[in-house]
């Protein structure tokens, strides 16, 4: 099994292109199958996630080929069944997005439940009420969510309990085919949202209201085939950003929205970062300074992210002074801090949703393991800030976000290597 050797004390500096976002890359792929016709989509990250996406959209039957520059086009003319398997979706749960696109193209559709994961239980019940108030029969039984709407899905208003990222996904596929107009309430308004329906409206879908809290979908009888670039990935360039000033570093990414990053360029600022945007680019520079502590409270988007909640941990470990820091949107998002502790932090949970990161003034090097993807990243940075060498154990947690780490931390001058 893959582990990373990182030896801290190194300020991270220079140049890095940012990747497409795996969050974005895997709703696209899941919503070709709305297509009959050739879609093309460039700048999927090459990530064990992105692969295991395009195993399943194969495993249904649809035609997928990858060219020399890692473009992806699908071709779901025709699918041979209509049924994602336990296998492929208890390895990573986007698969779940594949059911809306399929029940509202083909009319049926099974995906297996993909039940708890390791950061909390992640229930997918918004996903099923949204279906059946579009008119899809749902059923759950012997662990398969099994829909069916032979004669089509219908328009119609859906109120969402709680803001899901996958769930306004799932319904804004399936709604580009029904008959009529769907309203979605309550919508997240992540930028892979966005993204998700920027894409669909290249294929001809007629979506207004991204961005917002509120989506309207016109449905069409079918969608075109078309080509489309993922957006650049806000959890990898927050990562790498945090990770440059935890390091007293400067760097400046290419290829970047600094527009999706606003919590995260706020709070780096408030640590002592001097940020620097432009149309596609973000510098910041510490200065050579330690951080100061920042408090962080995750919330759904344009708020602090959960997915960079673990990363700004490991800064505040080693930044001057105490801060708070809440998770409000998983459950048990916070494995790092026993590991971060072991390098030496000083880190206190009150509860399941609330840590205090007494500042210290470094971390020593020790054997860790990664448990999940933002956590395992926490590690990195931690370890890219501890006198001596840290092993961090199960990085395959940290491949499945991040594409050939350890190449772009040695890009910045990160003494990283990875260790089989
Ligand atoms: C997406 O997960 C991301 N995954 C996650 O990225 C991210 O952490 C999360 O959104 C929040 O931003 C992808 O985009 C592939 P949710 P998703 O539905 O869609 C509850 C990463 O590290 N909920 O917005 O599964 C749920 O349990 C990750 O890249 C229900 O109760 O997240 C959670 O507490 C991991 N019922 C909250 O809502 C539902 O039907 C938000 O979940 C759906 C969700």
């Amino acid at each position: 099994m893959d582990k990373l050797r990182i030896t801290g004390g190194r300020r991270l500096s220079g140049k890095l292109r940012v990747s497409g976002a795996k969050n974005s890359a895997l709703p696209i792929l899941a919503g070709t199958l709305l297509s009959a016709e050739p879609v093309k989509i460039s700048r999927a990250p090459h990530l064990h996630d992105v692969t295991t996406m395009i195993e399943l959209l194969g495993t249904l039957g649809a035609d997928v080929t990858i060219d020399e520059k890692l473009n992806v086009e699908v071709s779901a003319c025709k699918l041979d069944q209509l049924l994602a398997p336990y296998e492929l979706v208890k390895t990573m749960r986007a698969s779940f997005l594949v059911l809306g696109p399929m029940v509202a193209r083909f009319g049926e559709a099974q995906v297996s439940l993909p039940g708890g994961c390791a950061i909390g239980s992640r229930p997918v019940d918004q996903h099923l009420k949204g279906l059946e108030a579009l008119g899809a029969e749902v059923v759950v039984e012997d662990g398969y969510v099994k829909a069916s709407a032979p004669r089509g899905l219908t328009g119609t208003q859906v109120y969402m309990d709680i803001v899901t990222v996958g769930g306004t996904e799932n319904l804004m596929m399936a709604a580009c085919l029904a008959r009529g107009v769907t309203t979605l309430q309550n919508c997240a308004r992540e930028p892979e949202i966005v993204d998700l329906g920027r894409f669909l409206q290249t294929l001809g879908a007629n979506i207004s209201g991204l961005g917002t809290s509120t989506i309207e979908i016109e449905g069409v009888d079918a969608l075109h085939g078309g080509t489309y670039a993922v957006m650049a990935d806000r959890v990898e360039a927050g990562t790498y950003l945090i990770a440059a000033a935890a390091t007293g570093g400067d760097i400046e990414l290419i290829d970047v929205d600094p527009a999706t990053l606003g919590a995260v360029l706020e709070k780096l600022q408030h640590a002592g970062a001097q940020i620097q945007t432009g149309e596609t680019t973000v510098s910041l520079d510490m200065g050579g300074s330690r951080p100061i502590a920042v408090d962080i409270e995750t919330s759904p988007y344009p708020g602090f992210p959960t997915d960079m909640q673990a990363q700004f941990m490991a800064l505040n470990a080693v930044a001057d002074g105490t801060a708070s820091i809440k998770e409000n949107i998983f459950e048990n998002r916070f494995m790092h801090v026993q590991e971060l502790n072991r390098l030496g932090a000083s880190i206190e949970l009150h509860g399941q949703s609330m840590a205090v990161v007494h500042g210290v003034d470094r971390l020593k090097a020790a054997p860790v393991m990664a448990t999940d993807l933002r956590a395992s990243s926490s590690l990195v940075i931690a370890a890219l800030v501890a006198e001596g060498t840290t092993t961090i154990d199960r990085i395959y947690h940290i491949d499945r976000g991040y594409e050939t780490i350890e190449e772009k931390l040695q890009q910045l001058g990160g003494a990283v290597q990875r260790v089989s």
